[in-house]
């Protein structure tokens, strides 16, 4: 078979530009094209090919994939949780209309895999907080919940009727330091990091007892490019995998990092993002399904 050709659609985004690298590693930078709506990351110059993409513009995004002989799409681009919140037409629509898009096409060309992320978000206040299972009441409160969560229910769709190879994973927050969030509940624990290093204090808009579920951009970059490499036969959840790392409290954080840093200060700012993360996300989530042990699939 010929070798893959891999489009990441959001590749300058938190976890675009990190996967992105990580795919070119493996399949060689001309097989894997970056494209994303706004410029180019600059981590991103010069290690292999960028097309400037809007995921909602189907025609353009089928001609693309023709164009370049595409095998394989993972769709990044997305509106996350808090920037859903205040805009929830804009969120539904592009969360929506993007995957659908993404999967037409990937039905009608054939490509031979899809990936296509969840969230911890799809998970309500009525969720078992402590080893939450595959399956389970899931009644999620925020626009990008519900979109992920009708998601899921796409992909499986799609995979059922029409064969469609599409895999995905329930992130939960990611830390990463190589590029920034963009607009997420969990977003405090990366901001805290640079906000310790730059200002000794950081304001926090969640209160201190509040527990998010949590992952190292290394360990969420690894689960995916083993999920999407397993062969079919042995992937049986169509919906998404949960998958999980750590969870802790923003008091907690950063009492890890006055051990390095002693002089550093915390005060708490809590704003609407509180109510989403008590709300979707407060789900303290010990390791259930996790990479380490290799029993995601
Ligand atoms: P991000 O906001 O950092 O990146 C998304 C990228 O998509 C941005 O670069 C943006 O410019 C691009 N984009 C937006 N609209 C577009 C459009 N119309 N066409 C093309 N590109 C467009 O998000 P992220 O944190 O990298 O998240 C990527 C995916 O992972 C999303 O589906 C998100 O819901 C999911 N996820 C992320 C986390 C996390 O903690 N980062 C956790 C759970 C799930
Ligand atoms: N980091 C994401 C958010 O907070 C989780 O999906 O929106």
């Amino acid at each position: 078979m010929a070798k893959d050709k891999i489009l990441v659609i959001g590749a300058s985004g938190q976890i675009g530009v990190e996967l992105t690298m990580a795919l070119r590693k493996i399949y060689g930078n001309a097989n894997v094209i970056a494209s994303d709506l706004r410029e180019q990351n600059p981590l991103l110059q010069g290690t292999g090919p960028y097309v400037s993409l809007d995921v909602m513009n189907k025609e353009m995004l089928h001609v693309q994939v023709i164009r370049q002989n595409i095998t394989q799409i993972y769709l990044l681009a997305a509106i996350l949780s808090a920037t859903g919140e205040k805009n929830p037409n804009l969120a539904w629509n592009l969360n929506m209309t993007g995957l659908l898009n993404v999967l037409d096409i990937a039905r009608e060309e054939k490509l031979h895999k899809v990936y296509w992320p969840s969230s911890i978000a799809v998970f309500g206040p009525t969720s078992p907080r402590q080893n939450c299972p595959q399956q389970t009441i899931i009644e999620p409160t925020t626009v990008y919940g519900i979109s992920k969560y009708a998601g899921e229910f796409w992909c499986n769709y799609y995979h059922q009727r029409f064969g469609v190879d599409v895999r995905s994973i329930r992130y939960p927050g990611l830390i990463s330091y190589k590029s920034a969030p963009g607009g997420g509940t969990t977003d405090y624990s990366v901001e805290i990091f640079h906000e310790a290093m730059e200002e000794k204090k950081y304001e926090c808009f969640l209160q201190e007892d509040t527990y998010l579920p949590m992952m190292y951009m290394p360990d969420a970059i690894r689960g995916t490019i083993e999920l999407m490499e397993a062969p079919a036969s042995k992937i049986s959840v169509r919906h998404s995998y949960n998958l999980s790392g750590m969870s802790f409290s923003p008091k907690e954080i950063a009492a890890a990092i006055q051990k390095h840093i002693p002089d550093f200060t915390i005060s708490y700012k809590p704003d609407y993002r509180q109510h989403i993360g008590h709300k979707a996300l407060m789900i303290p989530w010990p390791v259930t399904i996790g990479v380490g042990n290799r029993s995601m699939i």
